[in-house]
């Protein structure tokens, strides 16, 4: 053959499979790296695909992850469906994973939210919320580690704590974002809140309930600053879109850092959608929320709860801001992270300064310039994460209908 028919014969071939196909297909598209097929390494980010490529656009039903996306002629990319983790940078990916990464499945729950998660080293606890749809009051969740297998029981401290939606440590105790409210709730009135729990005795107290007379809407996510030790939280609109609470929103969607000792409260930013997961650098030098505006819902005192929609053009972003004055003022905002699946939702940054999303089926491993080196992939939506363990290296992830936990190379920072 020539080289004129031998490009015909190429050409025909693409015309035979509907397609000219673009230069650049690095292959494989992905490769098993190991652990039995447990993990999968996409090569050069899959940054030119072969046509034809379509990746569904994900809905309140259906979660289409990166692994549904259907690409023609490239079977490797199918390697994607049976594989644990996803690793991108494969380098760093391999390193963060360490030499025996695991991934196990180990509780089928309920299809509500389940977030809040809270590690008590002391106890070797680990709590976790429960919330609506569907509506009613649920007791909350620990996980006892100190079992083998751990074991999962309701949990409800005294009194109770209605719908904590984030959760931290400070000085000892559990600091939630309890994230609902109405007149009856556990026998009287309970309003959105930071709250605490101390896990020796399970005894709650209220820190902060209002903004000058007005309920908080939804104080979803908490984290507290390692020098200043105020407590940040973001305070987006979901409890009512999810009919958590029965008092339409009052405050617009901010996001607020408050001085226990003082009783103040500072609004530290303003222009998120909803902003959602919150969390710093472990040296206190970077402050990231996320925004996920993408899901949400209308706001109508006469209509009341109407749920929430997701809308794929919406904001699923999370952004990063400088920190100073020993963390009481955070500047210079920046886009950091689009979330490539459904919304990024919990958010932590882990001893090695790499920060972690839970977005749609699975967890999102970015290092701190915002570049993705491995994902975890899930059967479930996940909610939120967190390290457990004497070292701080097991991560439990949980969300609607389930809870797993991953071994691996990746540190949470300890936050008692
Ligand atoms: C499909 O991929 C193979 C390599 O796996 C390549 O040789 C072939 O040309 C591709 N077909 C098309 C139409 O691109
Ligand atoms: C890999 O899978 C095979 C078959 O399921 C099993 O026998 C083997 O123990 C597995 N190896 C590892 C390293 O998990
Ligand atoms: C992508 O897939 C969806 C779902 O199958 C379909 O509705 C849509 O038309 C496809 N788009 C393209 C450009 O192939
Ligand atoms: C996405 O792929 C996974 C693994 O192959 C599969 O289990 C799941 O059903 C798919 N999701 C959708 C919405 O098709
Ligand atoms: C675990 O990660 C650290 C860096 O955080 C690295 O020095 C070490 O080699 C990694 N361990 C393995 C087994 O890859
Ligand atoms: C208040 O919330 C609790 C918990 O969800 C629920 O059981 C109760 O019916 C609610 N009361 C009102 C008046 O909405
Ligand atoms: C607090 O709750 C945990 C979890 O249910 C339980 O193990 C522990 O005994 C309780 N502590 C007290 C002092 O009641
Ligand atoms: C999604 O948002 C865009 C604007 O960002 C709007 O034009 C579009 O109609 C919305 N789609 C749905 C399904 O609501
Ligand atoms: C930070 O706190 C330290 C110790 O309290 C103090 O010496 C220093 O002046 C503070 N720095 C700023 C910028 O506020
Ligand atoms: C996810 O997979 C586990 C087994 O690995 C299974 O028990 C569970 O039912 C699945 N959950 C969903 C929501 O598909
Ligand atoms: C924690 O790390 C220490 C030091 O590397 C090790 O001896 C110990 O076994 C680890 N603990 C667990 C539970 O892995």
């Amino acid at each position: 053959m020539n080289a004129i028919t031998s490009l015909l014969s190429l050409f025909l071939a693409a015309v035979a499979v509907g397609q000219i196909q673009p230069s650049g297909v690095t292959r494989p598209i992905a490769q098993d790296c190991g652990f039995n097929g447990t993990v999968v390494c996409v090569n050069k980010y899959g940054a030119v695909l072969p046509y034809h490529f379509n990746r569904s656009i994900s809905n309140n039903n259906a979660d289409y992850d990166y692994r549904n996306t259907s690409v023609r002629n490239a079977s490797t990319f199918d390697l994607l469906g049976g594989a644990d983790f996803v690793v991108f940078d494969q380098q760093r990916g391999m390193q963060y994973l360490g030499s025996n990464p695991s991934y196990e499945f180990m509780f089928a729950v309920s299809k509500a939210v389940h977030e809040a998660p809270v590690y008590a080293p002391e106890q070797n606890l680990l709590f976790i919320s429960q919330l609506a749809p569907p509506p009613g009051y649920l007791p909350q969740l620990v996980v006892n580690l100190n079992d083998d297998p751990p074991t999962l029981s309701e949990y409800l401290p005294n009194p109770p704590v209605y719908a904590p939606n984030g959760g931290t440590f400070r000085d000892g105790v559990i600091v939630f974002g309890a994230s609902g409210g109405n007149d009856s709730i556990g026998g009287g009135e309970q309003r959105v809140s930071l709250r605490t729990v101390d896990p020796a005795t399970n005894r709650s107290t209220v820190l902060l309930n209002n903004y000058f007379g007005f309920y908080f809407n939804t104080i979803d996510d908490v984290a507290v600053h390692p020098i200043s030790k105020d407590i940040f939280f973001t305070d987006p609109q979901y409890s009512w879109f999810n009919a958590l609470t029965d008092t339409a929103p009052q405050l617009p969607c901010a996001s607020y850092r408050f001085n226990p000792s003082t009783g103040a409260t500072f609004l530290v930013e303003d222009t998120l959608e909803q902003p959602n997961g919150i969390a710093f650098s472990p040296d206190g030098t970077t402050l990231y929320i996320s925004d996920t505006g993408a899901v949400t819902g209308t706001i109508d005192p006469r209509l009341g709860s109407q749920g929430t929609t997701f809308n794929t053009t919406g904001k699923r972003t999370i952004y990063a801001w400088d920190v100073s004055n020993n963390g009481t003022r955070i500047s210079n905002k920046r886009a950091f992270y689009l979330a490539q699946d459904w919304v990024p939702d919990g958010l932590k940054v882990s001893q090695e300064g790499l920060v972690l999303t839970g977005s749609g089926h699975g967890v999102d491993v970015l290092d701190d310039a915002g570049q993705l080196l491995i994902r975890i992939q899930t059967n479930y939506t996940v909610q939120n994460f967190a390290w457990t363990g004497e070292n701080l290296t097991t991560l439990w992830l949980m969300g609607n209908n389930g809870i797993s936990k991953v071994e691996w190379n990746i540190t949470g920072q300890k936050l008692t």
